[in-house]
């Protein structure tokens, strides 16, 4: 019996922070450990490339997520873990999907079409600014996926047209080529929407309210405590569902927890202290995370075993995936 694939890619842009565990991470870790399932999670830096022209930059964001990664768990000998740009067949099959693919479908992407509205609203030339890279990320990803047959791709609702897109290319090759290339279904994470950041809104770098995820302590704590808050006195009963501290300390915290948390919100509870029991929370689930998160940084040339380990493994998978593609294409000897 075969497995069932999920793969996902994270782009190492911004450090990671609270939003990006609770909507992806923490989800993802749990999927890996379902039975009959081969999670593939890989880190997209040349997908990165298509904003980050810092080298320095890219190379220890694309540390810092494998760090995040392995310190809160994932286990590289059962999860694929590797770097995009190790694995060369992800850029020949990006090859032949974008000759599959129309111009009319990148003219349409969301990233693309947002870059174009902000050119025109400065009143610059549509194209601006905007490289080859950033208009053909949708087919770098359609080839991150299709090239490992994957099956689910957990992905935050942004990522959906991508995926729609991915199987728009898969369907067009298999239309031409007879069925060679296995359609993925995408499984979005409601709760990435969820999780609020200081000022309440949805967390994003892009917001620039994130929570890193390991802040020493007492970063931390000066972080949380700049939660947006109102003027509402300590003594009157509030509700905890209004509350973005409630809402980030619920989905951390034990059930327990969480109602004894709940009651003292309807009792009157000040914000002041309401924070600190969100810190508290916090501390205690990414404390010991923290730990190895620093050592394995301090340690890069671990972190660069792992990776080409997960590259070698994850190579003898697109190898043959490509030889297939590419019989199915025509290229090479009979
Ligand atoms: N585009 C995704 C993001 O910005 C990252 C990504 C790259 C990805 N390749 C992928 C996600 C393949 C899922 C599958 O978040």
């Amino acid at each position: 019996m075969t497995r069932r694939v999920i793969l996902t890619g994270i782009k190492p842009t911004g450090i990671p922070h609270i939003g990006n565990w609770l909507g992806a991470i923490r989800p993802g870790l749990e999927l890996a450990q379902l039975p009959d399932t081969q999670a593939i999670y890989f880190i997209a830096d040349y997908h990165a490339l298509s904003s980050v022209h810092d080298a320095a930059e890219l190379r220890q964001m694309t540390y810092d997520v494998a760090a995040t990664w392995l310190a809160l768990g994932l286990d590289p000998a059962r999860t694929l873990l590797y770097r995009q740009s190790d694995v060369p067949e992800v850029f020949e099959l990006c090859w032949i999907l974008s000759c599959m693919t129309t111009k009319g479908w990148m003219n349409k992407a969301h990233a693309y079409k947002a870059a174009v509205d902000r050119n025109r609203e400065a009143g610059e030339a549509d194209d601006e600014g905007v490289n080859l890279g950033l208009y053909t990320y949708p087919i770098l990803m359609a080839a991150d996926i299709v090239l490992f047959d994957s099956d689910l791709v957990p992905v935050g609702k942004d990522q959906i047209q991508h995926l729609e897109i991915a199987r728009d290319i898969a369907q067009r090759v298999n239309h031409v080529y007879g069925s060679v290339l296995k359609l993925p279904e995408p499984l979005v994470n409601e709760l990435v929407s969820v999780v609020p950041g200081l000022d309440g809104r949805k967390m994003s770098k892009s917001y620039g309210n994130v929570v890193p995820l390991f802040l020493p302590p007492k970063q931390l704590k000066k972080t949380l405590n700049q939660i947006v808050t109102d003027s509402t006195p300590p003594e009157a009963p509030k509700d905890p569902q209004a509350s973005h501290i409630f809402q980030m300390y619920r989905a951390v915290a034990s059930p327990e927890q969480t109602l004894a948390l709940e009651q003292r919100y309807r009792s009157g509870i000040g914000w002041g202290e309401a924070k600190a029991a969100l810190f508290e929370v916090l501390d205690a689930a990414l404390g010991p995370a923290r730990e190895r998160y620093n050592q394995l940084l301090a340690d890069t040339a671990q972190l660069d075993a792992i990776l080409a380990d997960g590259a070698v493994r994850a190579r003898q998978i697109a190898q043959q995936t490509l030889g297939r593609v590419r019989r199915a294409i025509g290229v090479g000897p009979r």
